[in-house]
């Protein structure tokens, strides 16, 4: 179990630790306003998947207590739930985790919050699982041998209220003893695999090194990897998989050199209403995430951008994914 704790309920406040400013400082907010939370969510200070869902289910009850302290009227707290749910759109866990718990809004504030605590301890729960069918998965593909593994972003316990999702099944093979070596991709525009993911696995003690993204193909296409993982933030029920910017490059490289790419995701994060990757909508995020770099100009003033938060890896090249209750064999043809 990981100490570390990216989003938790405390006296009746969504306690968010800032991602923001990992690995520098640990600071925590305090919040007690949507607003407050949709900013936090739109900034990063809390981000990952299965993270933002849970916020989000949190964010539900905090609309409902700032409903009752400010008299808002029932449209007015819909709309801010609304606005809440809509905070990113990729991540379908934040708009899932919305949802599930306003079914139950008519039964009352305290039935929100038991369900908000029910979404977190899922989330918690899944972590092992997915760790142990990954790591098992890893094992009987490539035998019970210290492995290098190659990452993108951060899928640990930042990401999730567990261990995680792909960090989490790198964690449990540290546990057995089969982690050679952690490569993790920097994860432009945001540092997520430098600030974040490097910062986890320094913590855990478990050997890593940070490589830029655009050094992710060479590692894998020199032999240096024996298998990358990822995280997603909505995988089609085909297997095609939404996961932050850069993920498609490593995916491809994997293809290329014959080894396993994995894609570890709780079910919460699988969206069967998507027939296949065409269909999730890719968050595309402002020019100045590249035009500038901590408030320092590094492109010519007025440059246009693309900046697409997250790619799609068509579920071709990825060998399988990994929920907490199974190994979907996508590479053999299955579907989800
Ligand atoms: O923009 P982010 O940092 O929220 O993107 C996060 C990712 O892409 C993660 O890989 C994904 O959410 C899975 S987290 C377990």
């Amino acid at each position: 179990m990981s100490s570390i704790k990216a989003v938790e309920w405390v006296d009746g406040k969504l306690v968010l630790l800032d991602q923001t400013q990992i690995p520098v400082e640990e600071k925590y907010l305090h919040l007690s306003e949507v607003d407050a939370i949709i900013d936090a969510i739109k900034r990063l200070v809390v981000r990952g998947a299965p993270a933002i869902g849970v916020a989000g289910a949190y964010g539900v009850v905090i609309a409902l207590d700032e409903a009752e302290r400010k008299k808002l009227s029932r449209e007015e707290v819909e709309r801010s739930i609304d606005a809440l749910r809509d905070a990113r759109p990729t991540a379908v866990n934040l708009a899932w985790a919305v949802d599930r718990v306003r079914k139950v809004v008519s039964q009352g504030r305290d039935a929100v919050l038991a369900e908000a605590h029910q979404i977190a301890k899922e989330d918690r729960l899944s972590g092992d699982a997915m760790g142990a069918i990954g790591a098992d998965w890893l094992t009987n593909h490539l035998g019970a041998k210290p492995l290098t593994l190659l990452t993108h972003c951060n899928t640990g316990s930042l990401a999730t209220t567990s261990i995680g999702t792909a960090l989490g099944v790198v964690r449990t093979m540290h546990e057995r003893g089969l982690v050679k070596e952690v490569y993790a991709d920097e994860t432009r525009p945001l540092l997520q695999g430098s600030r974040l993911t490097a910062w986890e696995l320094e913590k855990s003690a478990i050997p890593y090194r940070i490589l830029p993204d655009g050094a992710a193909t060479m590692a894998i296409l020199s032999g240096r990897i024996d298998a990358a993982l990822i995280g997603a933030d909505r995988i089609a029920r085909n297997g095609d998989s939404a996961n932050k910017i850069g993920s498609v490059a490593v995916a491809l490289a994997c293809h290329e050199a014959g080894i396993p790419f994995l894609v570890v995701a709780p079910e919460s994060t699988v969206d069967r209403s998507k027939r296949d990757g065409s269909e999730i909508h890719i968050e595309i995020r402002k020019d100045e995430e590249i035009t500038h770099f901590k408030g320092l100009q590094v492109a010519p003033l007025g440059a246009k951008t693309f900046n697409p938060a997250f790619d799609v890896t068509p579920s071709k090249y990825i060998s399988a994914v990994i929920t907490e209750q199974r190994a979907y064999e996508i590479a053999k043809g299955e579907q989800l």
